[in-house]
């Protein structure tokens, strides 16, 4: 077998990817190594960028997302009792945000490939990928028990942080920037109507909290809790109770609850591997890097990789021309420090690090007094939040 782009993996990198070379022509195959159904009900973020809405829209992908898509205007910020409200389009000439499931984003993606009549296996087994440095590498892969290989002209790992392409490139190419923090998110949910309008990041004495949403029935909240912490000590009544004490305010606040029907710990970490490409791979999405959610960035990385990677390829089959492609690893990286940062900077200033030290606790509280006071610095976390990351586009 043989195709242009071999892409790994059908999260919304691999399948964005996909997408955008199909309507040039570009043939490509990809390949996950789940079933369509878990593909499509794992829960993940849900806040798309002002440009990441406009990127799926201009490609036909913005019917259903428009129609239930969420659009925030602002966020708030909680804190000492007090709620304080970052306006979007005021700090950032007109943008906004969309709150749309990454699920959706995944099921509206595996929709239209589907209909495309373009190349999707699921449940591809014991993937492997050879020949990197050579102008043909290839991709191996279990078939119903059948080995297939396919020949390609370039490989897309686009397979998420515990993928095998960026374990492929030999060791001692890549450099490594990582942290891990000492704490993780415990995250549900409920069949309960949202709370607010819009979602609230919350610093409390006892932990970080964030209520969010995803639809007028559907809401997300979080909890900050130990890296190590064990989900059977979280019944439903603690967490709805933890949620209601970290979300309280001076005037009262009543946090509607309801059926729990998903609940997970998900580790906090920021990661990045440098240069994103070996040879003729190139890697996209978390599995080059991952930031923590606190700023809502993961799926929008990944998008804003692949929208680079599909225009680098577009233009190496339209016109010959490889200079975007040796050029992709430094544009790309330039937005995703951008995002590292501002996803540590949310982080920081919002989980409690050290439960033991009320100085620390302190300074964040003053900190988030001059975010909210400061015109400048609420403009620094609006602009960031709705995705004016790379101001060279
Ligand atoms: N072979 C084939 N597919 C694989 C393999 C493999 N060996 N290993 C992993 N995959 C698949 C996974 O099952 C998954 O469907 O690759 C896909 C990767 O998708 P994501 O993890 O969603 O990563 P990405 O597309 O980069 O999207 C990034 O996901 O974790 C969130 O916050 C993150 O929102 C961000 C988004
Ligand atoms: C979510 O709704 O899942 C969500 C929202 C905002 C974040 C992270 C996750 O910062």
């Amino acid at each position: 077998m043989r195709t242009q782009v071999g892409i790994i993996g059908a999260g919304p990198a691999g399948l964005l990817l996909a997408h955008l070379l199909h309507q040039q022509g570009i043939q490509t195959v990809v390949l996950e190594s789940r079933s369509q159904e878990y593909v499509q009900k794992r829960v993940r973020a849900g806040v798309l960028e002002h440009d990441s809405v406009e990127l799926l829209k201009a490609h036909g992908l913005g019917e259903r997302l428009e129609r239930e898509g969420l659009r925030h205007e602002g966020t708030l910020l909680r804190f000492g009792g007090q709620t304080h409200r970052i306006d979007f389009p005021s700090l950032t000439g007109g943008k906004s945000v969309t709150v749309y499931g990454q699920q959706e984003v995944v099921k509206d993606l595996i929709q239209a490939r589907l209909e495309s009549g373009a190349a999707l296996h699921f449940e591809a087994q014991g993937l492997r990928v050879a020949g990197l440095k050579t102008d043909q590498p290839t991709i191996s892969y279990l078939e119903h028990g059948q080995e297939r290989t396919i020949h390609c002209d370039y490989i897309a790992g686009t397979d998420g942080f515990h993928g095998i392409c960026r374990d492929a490139i030999p060791k001692g190419v890549l450099k490594v920037f990582e942290r891990t923090y000492p704490f993780a998110w415990l995250g549900i949910l409920a069949k309960a109507p949202p709370s607010s309008n819009e979602l609230i990041y919350a610093n409390h004495e006892r932990g970080f909290a964030l209520h969010s949403m995803r639809s007028p029935t559907i809401t997300r909240n979080y909890l900050q809790v130990a890296p190590d912490e064990n989900l059977e000590n979280w019944s439903d009544q603690r967490i709805w109770q933890e949620l209601q004490q970290r979300l309280e305010t001076s005037e009262g606040f009543e946090l509607v609850t309801g059926e729990i029907f998903e609940k997970g710990i998900t580790p906090m970490r920021s990661f990045v591997v440098e240069p994103m490409q070996y040879g003729r791979m190139f890697l996209a999405g978390d599995a080059a890097h991952i930031v923590p959610p606190t700023g809502a960035k993961g799926m929008n990385l990944a998008i804003n990789d692949v929208k680079i990677l599909s225009s680098a390829l577009i233009q190496k089959y339209q016109n010959g021309s490889g200079t975007a492609l040796e050029q992709y690893s430094l544009h790309c990286l330039r937005r995703v420090w951008r995002a590292q940062y501002f996803s540590w900077w949310m982080t920081s200033m919002l989980h409690r690090h050290d439960l033991s030290d009320p100085y620390e606790h302190k300074l964040q509280l003053a900190q988030l007094e001059q975010v909210v006071s400061s015109r400048a610095q609420a403009q620094v976390l609006a602009e960031n939040y709705v995705g004016m990351l790379d101001p060279r586009g």
